[in-house]
């Protein structure tokens, strides 16, 4: 079984795409954090935002991986041998993502990549593009909203938990500007597939969008 998650910035979809995975027994893939460690590769490599060959290039040197965190922590992210589970949630490359994220050549590698990880096992994929480019087959399609001011507060708290002290109204400004760009991308927009189910989190706790998911995954099982 396929379950896709999408939704724009913090709109709780890594937390709560875990938790069902954790609950189902199902494989997990943050595909934000592919995006994420691309962008460090290309600071890391001094390479402009938008050098699409260039960065292509250093992606084909160095594999994006993941692994399970020790209990209570999130899962680390590896570009090559390097650990770049902290490095990717910095504001520098938070703020430079979509950028990056907008070139053709890297979402075709990425994309082959994440189905390659879904291929063989029941997984559960949060992301922009899942259930409308990614796994169009999939059998549950959720589509995670809040309001942008909920979604800022979500953030800012969890900001403090790593010691990054950005203003709430300016977590609020680059939470819109980061969607607008990602809403409005040539390659696959952030959009909603047609057979989507929206769930607002705004109201709801993370407990409540779980036990959502879980069962309308249930029902298609
Ligand atoms: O989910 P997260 O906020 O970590 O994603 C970071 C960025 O990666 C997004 O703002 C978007 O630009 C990009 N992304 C994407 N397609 C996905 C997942 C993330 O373009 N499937």
């Amino acid at each position: 079984m396929q379950i896709a998650i999408d939704g724009p910035a913090s709109a709780g979809k890594s937390t709560v795409a875990k938790r069902v995975a954790q609950e189902l027994g199902f494989i997990y893939c943050d595909t934000g954090a592919m995006y994420r460690a691309a962008t460090v590769l290309a600071a890391e490599n001094q390479l402009d935002y938008g050098d699409e060959a260039g960065i292509l290039a250093k992606l084909t040197q160095q594999e994006i991986s993941f692994k399970p965190g020790a209990p209570g922590h999130e899962q680390q992210v590896f570009l090559g041998q390097e650990d770049v589970t902290f490095a990717i949630r910095t504001p520098e490359i938070t703020n430079n993502v979509s950028q990056v994220s907008a070139l053709a050549q890297i979402r075709q590698a990425l994309v082959a990549q994440q189905r390659q990880i879904a291929s063989g096992h029941s997984i559960v994929m949060d992301g922009r593009d899942i259930g409308t480019t990614v796994l169009p087959q999939a059998q549950v399609k959720v589509f995670l909203v809040a309001s942008a001011a909920e979604r800022a507060r979500r953030r800012y708290a969890e900001n403090l938990t790593k010691g990054i002290e950005t203003p709430l109204a300016q977590l609020e400004d680059e939470i819109v500007a980061r969607d607008y760009k990602d809403s409005h991308r040539k390659v696959s927009p952030l959009t909603k597939a047609a057979d989507a189910i929206e769930i607002d989190t705004t109201a709801l706790t993370i407990d409540e969008v779980v036990a959502k998911i879980v069962d309308l995954a249930q029902k298609k099982q």
